[in-house]
């Protein structure tokens, strides 16, 4: 694998890119390396506009890490108002395609103007700093308005993925103590409408902490407003134009002057537990990281379209649809639909109709593209494209020569970035201008990320190819600070099992040119369809169901979405209908986690694979599921019998 095809760097591409060459490269990550935290601070001065410089690039007291202390600034400046002092002024900062065929464009004074007018509905209500604010919508423009809105106020924001239940809303809603929830009606996907407001009413049942809910009208469904309690997002905005005029309204709501660190955002992922984390990430460091990997990575221009397909409510859509395009000046395009409605061609559509330069997808949708053919993205007119992205698990080389080929027509580099919501930007990545591309390989790390590999005593691993855990040395400014609630948590899943150095979760190798290969995860979570989703979530979804009395889950390979969850079951005494019972148990999972969740497979058994002490043996399931055989030990099996059972397991769909 590691000898497949390399991709070299074309000269014309190569002699506008902002790092040009290898050795450019070479000579910005040793730098990085020889000068440790203070490569960032000339930077941080360059990249960021601050309201007070800061003191120190860092101060590290394992595992907690404050970047540029002493400094004050405000992300939402930093994405909206700096630029108004510039010709930016009137450039589109935000296009937007809704699923129906509506669609608007904001320069950066109008989204400017839209940010200070909701923040100021927000202050009028009495939100101020520190307070928390859970936003679950759908890809409307008013998502990305909220998410900047708090940021201008110091809100704590966490944007809960439209796509999730009502119950995962209402843990996320719990854990955060949020006390404001912005909503909408619905949202449009697949032509059909994704009611987002019932869930929100149904989480907040237990949810006593939540004050108020503003709710944008966004299908015009019929709902219910609790008095008191929910408001309509267009009344507060006729209200302020009755009240003041607009500019009044504008100036009011100035940016607010926040420490380096203020907490910017709150984002749930999965972890080993049933429980998700809260990653809490704070507001100079991340927006650096954001900022510069859109010039290192995503090489940016002035005249670029650039468009980064994730969901907002993803880390991929906070760092690159908002912030880090914003922040950098970009014009980014944000799209509410799904890429196969009403037609496969729907995002070649987009590309072709706002020229789009840059565009930034998942090896997911790109196979399930490529599953429908050619003549989809044939039919229209690409040559806009100048760089594609790759983001969420590895990309398969097949996916990537039809990315290559088809999308890109051979011109554009592919740009493989690997990172986590941890991480709050790209880590490992090549710079489209320097770096030689191998389809597969996330090439290199970017100057100040000292990746590495080791194995399960912590030691490095030098040889080329062999496996190992992959870590980062040093900390860097975009890093997770905290687990929101739980700093234990935190310590103990990043920082303490190899010493003085960050535990990524994924397993990695790095070839004799030095290419990282990322192999997956090490842990009990799963990547379907580049989302993480933790194997005791769903197991803990299952044991919910009155039928069901055990569950182990685990990801069984799958062509389009990498990996699919596959759940073994023992059932409680009855007489039940397997059929019937394994639909309703995949629903059940869609509707406890969220459609995403929904297993693709429930196999039903009268024992699960144990240990003597009782754990659970996914490892043997694992193989089960995959190759329909046990090789590996067993030894630590407390019934050896199982396995023949499990292997000849009534299985359904
Ligand atoms: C996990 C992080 C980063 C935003 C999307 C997912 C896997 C991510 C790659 C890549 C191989 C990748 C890793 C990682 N992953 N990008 N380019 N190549 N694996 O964020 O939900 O925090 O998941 O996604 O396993 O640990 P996330």
């Amino acid at each position: 694998m590691s000898d497949s095809q390399t991709y070299t760097p074309s000269p014309e591409f190569t002699s506008r890119a902002h790092v040009k060459g290898m050795d450019e490269y070479r000579e910005l990550y040793q730098q990085a390396l020889r000068e440790g935290e203070n490569f960032w601070a000339p930077l941080a001065e360059k990249e960021l506009t601050w309201f007070k410089p800061f003191a120190r690039a860092l101060e590290w007291d394992p595992p907690s890490a404050k970047w540029f202390s002493g400094g004050r600034i405000n992300a939402c400046y930093n994405c909206l108002d700096r630029h108004l002092l510039t010709e930016r002024r009137t450039k589109p900062a935000l296009i937007w395609e809704g699923e129906p065929g509506d669609s608007r464009v904001y320069t950066y004074e109008d989204l400017h103007l839209a940010v200070c007018r909701f923040a100021t509905v927000l202050k009028d209500l009495g939100f101020k700093s520190h307070d928390r604010a859970i936003i679950y919508m759908p890809m409307v423009p008013e998502l990305a308005i909220a998410v900047l809105a708090c940021a201008r106020l110091g809100i704590i924001h966490s944007v809960v993925f439209g796509g999730f239940s009502a119950e995962a809303l209402r843990t996320r809603t719990q854990d955060l103590n949020a006390e404001l929830v912005i909503t909408a009606d619905g949202g449009w996907r697949r032509g059909k409408e994704i009611r987002l407001k019932d869930a929100v009413d149904q989480a907040l049942e237990e949810c006593p902490l939540v004050r108020q809910v503003i709710v944008y009208q966004r299908t015009g469904s019929a709902l219910n407003m609790t008095p008191d309690r929910d408001v309509w997002w267009h009344e507060r905005d006729e209200r302020l134009s009755t009240s003041r005029p607009t500019e009044v309204a504008a100036e009011n709501c100035a940016a607010q002057d926040l420490d380096s660190e203020h907490p910017l955002f709150v984002l749930y992922t999965s972890g080993t537990t049933g429980k998700p984390k809260g990653i809490l990430h704070t507001t100079a460091g991340y927006l650096l990281q954001t900022t510069l990997s859109m010039r290192w990575v995503f090489d940016l221009r002035e005249d670029d379209i650039y468009w980064c397909t994730a969901d907002i409510g993803w880390v991929t859509g906070h760092s690159y649809v908002v912030y880090g395009p914003l922040s950098a000046g970009a014009t980014t395009v944000m799209y509410e639909g799904a890429p196969d409605f009403p037609a496969f061609d729907r995002w070649w559509q987009i590309v072709a109709k706002h020229k789009v330069s840059i565009f930034y997808t998942s090896p997911t949708a790109i196979r399930s593209l490529v599953r429908q053919g050619e003549q989809w993205p044939n039919a229209h007119d690409l040559s806009s494209l100048r760089l594609l992205g790759s983001v969420g698990e590895p990309i398969n080389p097949a996916a990537w020569e039809w990315y290559y080929r088809v999308i890109g027509k051979e011109r554009c580099p592919i740009v493989d970035t690997w990172w986590q919501t941890e991480t709050g930007g790209i880590m490992i990545a090549p710079m489209p201008g320097a770096i030689p591309l191998k389809p597969g390989s996330a090439t290199l790390p970017l100057p100040g990320i000292e990746a590495d590999i080791v194995d399960s005593r912590g030691e490095q691993i030098t040889q080329p190819n062999r496996e190992g855990f992959l870590i980062i040395r040093r900390p860097w400014p975009g890093m997770a600070r905290t687990i929101w609630g739980d700093p234990r948590r935190y310590e103990e899943q990043y920082w303490s099992r190899v010493p003085d150095a960050y535990f990524t979760g994924d397993a990695a190798r790095r070839d004799a040119d030095g290419y990282f290969w990322i192999l997956g995860r090490v842990d009990d979570v799963m990547n379907v369809s580049g989302h993480r989703l933790s194997t005791m979530e769903v197991e803990s979804a299952l044991v919910h169901h009155p039928a069901v009395a055990e569950a182990a889950v685990v990801a069984k390979p799958h062509d389009v979405t990498g990996q699919a969850v596959c759940c073994f079951v023992t059932l409680k005494a009855g007489d039940w209908d397997h059929g019937k019972l394994s639909t309703e148990l995949r629903q059940w999972v869609a509707r406890e986690i969220g459609p995403f969740a929904r297993p693709e497979e429930v196999r039903f058994t009268d024992a699960l694979p144990k240990t003597r002490s009782g754990k659970i043996m996914r490892r043997l399931l694992r193989e089960i599921v995959t190759t329909n055989a046990v090789t590996g030990d067993t030894t630590t099996l407390e019934d050896i019998t199982v396995l023949s059972r499990l292997s000849t397991v009534h299985e359904e769909d």
